[in-house]
C-alpha cells in the first residue's frame, strides 16, 4: 500500500489550519496512519530540505520552519502520494488552483501551509525522518 508524508508548516499551525488540511484528504479518502506535533530542530530542517541547501532562500526557510510547532503526518491508499499533491497544488500560493489547499489557504511561497513528498524514494526518506518504525502500523 502506498504511503506519503505530509507536514502542516508552522504558518498552518499557527493559523489553526490543522483540521481543515486533514479534512481535505480524509474526504478524498485516504487514511491517516500516523501523525506527531513538534518543534523541528535545525539538524532535522536541513536533513529533510538537504536537496535545496545553497539556495537563495535556504537560510530563511529553515529559519522560518523551525520557527513554531509542525504537524507530521503519514497517509496510506492508492495514489496517495500524487493525489496529496493535487490536493496541495502548486508550491507557489499565487500559482495553485483555487480548492487545492495552497490555492485556498497559502499565503505566500514559504508560508504555503503544507509539505507533501513528490515520489515514492522522497515519501519513504521523509517517512523515516520523522517517525520510527514502532510509529507506523506494520
Ligand atoms: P516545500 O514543498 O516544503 O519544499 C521546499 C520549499 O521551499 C517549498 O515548499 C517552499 O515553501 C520553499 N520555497 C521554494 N522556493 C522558494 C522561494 N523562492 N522562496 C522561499 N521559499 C521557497
Amino acid at each position: 500500500m502506498e504511503r506519503t508524508f505530509l507536514m502542516v508548516k508552522p504558518d498552518g499551525v499557527e493559523r489553526g489550519l490543522i483540521g481543515q488540511v486533514i479534512n481535505r484528504i480524509e474526504n478524498r479518502g485516504f487514511h491517516m496512519v500516523a501523525i506527531k506535533m513538534l518543534r523541528i530542530s535545525q539538524e532535522l530542517a536541513e536533513e529533510q530540505y538537504a536537496e535545496h541547501a545553497g539556495k537563495p532562500f535556504f537560510h530563511e526557510m529553515l529559519s522560518f520552519m523551525t520557527s513554531g510547532p509542525v504537524v507530521a503526518m503519514v497517509w496510506e491508499g492508492p495514489g496517495v502520494i500524487q493525489s496529496v499533491r493535487r490536493l496541495m497544488g502548486a508550491t507557489d500560493p499565487a500559482q495553485a488552483e483555487p480548492g487545492t489547499i495552497r490555492g485556498d489557504m497559502g499565503t505566500s511561497i514559504s508560508r504555503n501551509v503544507v509539505h507533501g513528498s513528490d515520489s515514492r524514494a522522497a515519501a519513504e526518506r521523509e517517512i523515516n525522518l520523522f517517525f520510527n518504525d514502532s510509529e507506523l502500523p506494520g
